[in-house]
Parts: C-alpha cells; structure tokens; sequence
C-alpha cells in the first residue's frame, strides 16, 4: 500500500470527525507506524517525549476505530487501512453495476446525474488507487508494425477498465492478430494495474504449476512491497482479492482436446475450468484475459451482459490497415489490392505469407492472382493444417459440405443431404462457428475462400 494515499485516507478520516487535519505529530505517529517502528523510534525521529507520542497515538487510534467501526491500534492500522481500501473499491464497483453499463470505476468519478453514493472523503481516498507495481511481461512477445485496431482496442479497454469484467475471451482463427492486439492493450492499460503478467499456456503447463506460477508471483510481489514481513502463500483468488490484476494466457487452445468439438478441456486440463469458473463467479478486482482459437465451453454460454464475461471474435483488418501491410511488400499501388484483401479475408498472416510468394518470385498480381484465385503458399498451409488437424470428424464432414457450394448454404439444404443426424449437424456447425472457420448469417452458412480452398486441397 502506498504511504501517501493511506496518510491521505487518515487524513480525511481525522478531518470528518474532529474537522482538523492531521497535524506534523499525528502524521510522524502514522508514518512510523505503517514502516513498523516503534514509539520509541519515533520519538526519537522527531525529537519528543515518548509518553506524549504515546499519548497522542492512543488518541488518534480511538478517532480512527470510531470512524471505523472497528478497534484500531498500532499493531492493526496498516491492515484495516489496506481492508478499508479495498472495501471502498469493491463497495464503488458494485455501485457501478447497477448505476447502469455506463460506469466510471477506474477513473474515480461519479457519472453525470447520478447521485454521489459515498462520502466525499472516501471518493478522494479511491482516486488513484491503482499503480503498477510488479510485471512479469517476460513472456510477452514483441510487437512489430502495428495497424488500426482502434475499435478493438477501445472495446477491450471499456470491457477492462470501465466494466470491470472479470474473464474475458478473445478469440479468433490463426494468424488474424489475436496476440498483436492484445499486446498493445497490455502497453496501454498496464499502469492501471498493481500486477500484470503474461504467460502462454503450452501443452506441458499443467495446473498445478500454472497456479504455482501465479501465487509465487503474486506472493513474491508483496514481499517486494512490505521486505520486513514474510507473507504466507495464500490462495490465488485472495490474491485477485487483494490487488488489481491483470493476468494475460495466450494460446488457451492447447488446454482443449483435438479430434473433438470445440473447447472441450483435455483431461489434464479439467482444473482450468474450475479455476475460471472461479475467476467469474467470485468477487475480486483482477481480470483475466484468454487468447486463442477455441472458447472454454462454459464461456460461449453467457449472452447475459450483466455479467462480468465478455467474448470478442477478432475479424480481420480493413482495406486501409491491410493495405499498410501489402505496403511494406510493395504491392499497396497495385490495381486489385482490396480484390486481394478481401479474398485473404484481411488476416495480417495470411497476407503476408501470399505477399511474400508474389515478391519472391518477382511476379505481378494479376499474373499471380487473377480473378479469384487463391494461392496457399506452403507456410498458410502448415498453418491451416494445425487448426483442420483439431476437428473432429463429424466438423470435417460439415467443412467438405461447405467446401462444395459456391453460394451460402441454408441448414435445411445441408440435412437434405441426409448423411448427418440433425443434432450432430447443429452440433458441428456451432463447434466450427465457435473456432471462427465458417461464418453463419441467419441459417446460411458459408466457408471464407482460404479455408475452402485448403479443404479441397486436403481432404
Ligand atoms: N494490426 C496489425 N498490424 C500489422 N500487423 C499485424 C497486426 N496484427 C497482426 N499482425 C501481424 O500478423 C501476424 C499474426 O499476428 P498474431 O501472431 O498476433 O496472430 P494470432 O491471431 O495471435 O495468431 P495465432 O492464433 O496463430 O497465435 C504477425 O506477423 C503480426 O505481426
Ligand atoms: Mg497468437
């Protein structure tokens, strides 16, 4: 806990009851107490008899538990003032629920028109209650050239800072810029938290270790804030609890089974539902933020916005910002650019990729590519492959259906075609649908051009 804000908090404390503020003793007195030194030491600091320090010390206690409620003396002021704090960021992040979607939590303020819920000493105490203290962003990846993603990046934010969602998913197909963006919103928002870390969840993280990781850091991070105690190990939601975290898992696909439909955890796993099921249901103030390429089953039940998940599907870049990108490639003069973009579905990864075949081999686009060709150099399809290697037979049945059509398909069309039960087909197309592969608009569906042309190529 920052010193300033707890002298500030005692301050207005002291000032609403007795109407003075805290005077150079009574503020030594706090100051001594929350670095842990004893009366005598302080006496000494500031150069006065010890019974009158003590005098004085008991008296501000006996203010401060009457403002309280609580008995308050030396031994338990930096405690009650740390539960004090974080009662208030609770209490205001309740209030901002139900005041409406509109909510001002992480700035402090109050929205216009809506009553001042808490007394104006306690507002000035929440002000700035949130300051990075400890990153682990060693396993973030760097970022590149980076284009747009303005509305994205605006949405996570409000979602983060001014929902205070507590689990959010962002999910997308391989390569559309999952990682990137959720990068540059960690370098944006980072400060607004006390503990950031990043880590990506790889097929030997089990469980137990992850959540290792998370409370040695965690735990490490207060020694780092008070050296003279040793914090006990607690477990990971008291954590969440107690400070303002942002925990960022990229890659979350590789807690999910292949060979079955959509984001069903591998045995292994199975401990990373309850954890998130934890992370949603329990009040803390910390969020996690899972990347990858499946939901978590539980997740893609919740269409309710009063809760404190939220989903965002990443599609691909505009003509402009994809277009910087064929830039850097030379192509962003050339004739059918947005002709291009579209059939690649303005995924920066596929872009490049087919960028980098028509520059290595020195040839014009339209010689390349004309009409609706599609080319898939050898890296798109090693790409490809990882994500077509995870479905289940019954979706890889659905994906050669749609790989016939031209045109969108209706669902009644597809069970004409009598070879899928009716609930396996649903089942299929929401489990493709939950992996970005096949786009619904109403009760059509179709395949994006890449995918299809991989399909055929493959299957
Ligand atoms: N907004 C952007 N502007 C420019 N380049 C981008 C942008 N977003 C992504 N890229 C580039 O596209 C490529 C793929 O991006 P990224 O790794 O973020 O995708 P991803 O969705 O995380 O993929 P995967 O699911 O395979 O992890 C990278 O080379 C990245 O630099
Ligand atoms: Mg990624």
């Amino acid at each position: 806990m920052n010193l300033k804000e707890v002298l500030k908090m005692a301050d207005e404390m002291v000032f609403a009851k007795t109407g003075q503020h805290l005077d150079n003793l009574q503020e030594a007195i706090l100051r001594g107490t929350m670095q842990g030194e004893k009366y005598t030491k302080i006496a000494e600091e500031i150069h006065c008899n010890e019974s009158y320090v003590r005098q004085v010390g008991s008296q501000l206690w006996q203010i401060l538990s009457e403002k309280l409620g609580e008995d308050i003396n030396k031994k338990n002021f930096r405690s009650a003032m740390k539960r004090f704090q974080f009662s208030i960021v609770s209490h205001f992040a309740q209030d901002c629920v139900q005041i409406s979607c509109v909510n001002y939590c992480g700035e402090a303020r109050h929205p216009p028109n809506i009553p001042n819920s808490h007394p104006p000493n306690q507002e000035t105490a929440n002000s700035k209650q949130t300051r990075t203290l400890h990153q682990d962003l060693s396993e973030m990846p760097e970022l590149g050239d980076f284009f747009d993603r303005t509305p994205e990046l605006q949405t996570l934010t409000t979602w983060i800072l001014q929902q205070r969602s507590r689990l959010i998913t962002l999910i997308g197909i391989s390569g559309i810029g999952k990682t990137s963006l959720a990068v540059q919103l960690v370098q944006q928002i980072k400060d607004e938290f006390e503990c950031v870390i990043w880590c990506n969840i790889d097929a030997s993280h089990t469980p137990d270790e992850f959540e290792h990781q998370l409370i040695e850091f965690f735990s490490h991070s207060e020694k780092l804030d008070s050296p003279a105690s040793n914090p006990k190990r607690l477990p990971l939601i008291k954590y969440l609890q107690n400070h303002r975290c942002l925990i960022v898992l990229d890659d979350v696909q590789n807690l999910f089974c292949s060979g079955e439909l959509a984001g069903k955890y591998k045995p292994e796993s199975e401990a990373y539902r309850s954890l998130f099921k934890q992370i949603e249901k329990l009040s803390h103030q910390s969020c996690f933020l899972l990347i990858g390429w499946e939901q978590p089953r539980e997740v893609t039940q919740v269409k309710n916005h009063n809760t404190p998940i939220r989903t965002l599907q990443l599609k691909g870049l505009d003509i402009a910002a994809a277009g910087e990108i064929l830039r850097d490639y030379g192509l962003a003069e050339i004739d059918n650019s947005e002709s291009l973009i579209h059939r690649y579905q303005g995924n920066p990864l596929w872009l490049k990729s087919v960028a980098t075949l028509i520059q290595d081999l020195g040839g014009g686009v339209t010689e390349l590519l004309p009409n609706d060709t599609i080319l898939l150099p050898e890296d798109l399809k090693d790409v490809l492959q990882q994500q077509f290697d995870r479905l289940s037979e019954l979706e890889k049945q659905v994906i050669s259906l749609l790989a016939k059509e031209n045109q969108p398909i209706d669902r009644a069309k597809l069970l004409e075609n009598n070879t899928i039960p009716l609930s396996d087909l649903v089942n299929a197309l929401q489990s493709l649908s939950r992996r970005c592969l096949i786009e619904q608009q109403e009760s059509s569906y179709t395949i994006p051009p890449v995918l299809k042309q991989y399909a055929i190529a493959s299957m």
